[in-house]
């Protein structure tokens, strides 16, 4: 068991793949050690360097296979400054009790703001007209070309994405209207309608922002693209499988339906420059990009922020608000308090045993926070008297223990 009660500036944090200065000067602020590399490193690089700190911190091209988090003696945590965790075997991370943080919501905004920015340009047939004009066409014509101001914008999945939509086409004269699983509170004017169907046949344009789940796979089937209205539009941010793309190829190829955007795909390419087919492309009035909706700087400050201060607050307060894998603990801050973190697996009789030794030594237990997922257990007890060094190892001598520290 390794010990991970020491001062804060002998906190080593590992950060790979450039990750944004913001994130460097808080853990800078926390006057925790950083190296940070602009990019990815070679696996037995980083396990000799994983091997030496408490934090690490990577993007998307750092694979943290369980081989490597084993490599991590002292490793208290994972930043994960990005979205998708898929790159880290999760499973191992939890095993070993680190806890892994992400920043799901960073590009919330940045895609909402590319939707309005489509629904527009989709409403004046900008991809054809500019397309014309490149090639040296003068398409000057009002022709199928509307305003937003005053149209109906469906929105699939009114979570972080679909609901700053709603807020945004709102405030440009658009009427909203949307379908969610879940009861979701209705922001502004919008309308909650009770079936997806509903939704499709009242919208001039429809947004997709559901999760990728089994429902939602090939959820705008053929028979969900046929209910759109005719002239309608369709735009999907969300996930590739979700919209039948030959299907909604033939729509646009007949006119009945007027354009659309897609931004995620059933196979997109692995690397930037890769060679990318699909049946939209080369379709008037269609906008195909590269998996970009949330792709801004301010995307990447938020993330750099977001992860950072998820990372200090585990470290100086034991929280592990919105962790990926470990058992979630909002913790209030333990000021005249000593904080004992706990990490066990959850299995009978931890608890006794840890409040047995406690009441044996007549220490006052003053607050006791639990928290467990089906292989791991997360206790944190706030006690009056400082711990002696001899109970914190006793705690990790302790059977099913697989970590524990102190917050001074
Ligand atoms: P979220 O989890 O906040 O919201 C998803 C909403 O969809 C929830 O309210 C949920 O109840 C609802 N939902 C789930 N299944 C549904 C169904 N079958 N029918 C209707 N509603 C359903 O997620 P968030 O942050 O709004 O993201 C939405 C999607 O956008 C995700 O798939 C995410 O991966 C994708 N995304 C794409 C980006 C891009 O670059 N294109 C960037 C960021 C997110």
């Amino acid at each position: 068991m390794v010990s991970t009660s020491f001062p804060k500036s002998k906190i080593k944090v590992l950060l790979l793949e450039s990750i944004h200065d913001v994130a460097i000067e808080a853990f800078n602020r926390e006057q925790f050690q950083v190296e940070s590399l602009p990019g990815a490193v070679d696996p037995h690089i980083l396990k000799e360097k994983i091997s030496k700190v408490h934090i690490v911190g990577i993007r998307s091209k750092t694979r943290l296979t369980g081989d490597i988090l084993r490599s991590g003696q002292r490793l208290l945590a994972v930043g994960a400054f990005c979205i998708g965790t898929n790159q880290i075997d999760l499973d191992a991370a939890s095993e070993l009790a680190i806890p892994v943080f992400n920043a799901p919501f960073s590009n919330t905004r940045s895609v909402a703001e590319l939707i309005i920015s489509h629904a527009i340009a989709l409403l004046r047939r900008m991809p054809e007209k500019n397309a014309a004009t490149h090639q040296g066409l003068w398409l000057k014509s009002a022709d199928g070309c509307h305003e937003v101001r005053g149209k109906t914008l469906g929105i699939i999945g009114y979570g972080h994405i679909g609901s700053q939509v709603s807020v945004l086409a709102e405030s440009m004269g658009m009427k909203v209207v949307y379908y969610d699983i879940v009861d979701k509170l209705a922001l502004g004017n919008a309308r909650p309608l009770s079936t997806l169907d509903a939704v499709l046949k009242a919208s001039d344009i429809v947004t997709l922002h559901v999760p990728a789940t089994k429902m939602t796979s090939g959820l705008m089937s053929r028979e969900k693209i046929a209910l759109m209205k005719k002239g309608s539009h369709l735009i999907n941010y969300s996930r590739g499988n979700v919209v039948d793309l030959d299907a909604l190829s033939a729509e646009l190829k007949s006119g009945r339906l007027a354009g659309a955007a897609i931004d995620v795909f059933p196979e997109e390419p692995k690397a930037k420059g890769d060679v990318f087919k699909s049946p939209l492309q080369g379709l008037a009035n269609v906008i195909l990009t590269p998996h970009i909706g949330g792709s801004t700087l301010e995307a990447q400050e938020n993330i750099g922020g977001e992860v950072s201060s998820k990372l200090i607050k585990f470290i100086n307060n034991g929280s592990t608000t919105s962790s990926v894998n470990a058992p979630e603990v909002e913790l209030p801050i333990h000021e005249g308090v000593h904080r004992i973190l706990h990490f066990h697996r959850n299995v009978p009789g931890v608890l006794h045993r840890i409040n047995s030794y406690f009441a044996e030594r007549n220490v006052n237990v003053l607050a006791q926070y639990l928290m467990t997922n089906p292989k791991t257990g997360y206790l944190v007890m706030d006690v009056s008297r400082k711990v002696a060094n001899t109970w914190i190892e006793d705690l990790r001598a302790m059977p099913d223990t697989i970590k524990a520290r102190i917050l001074y």
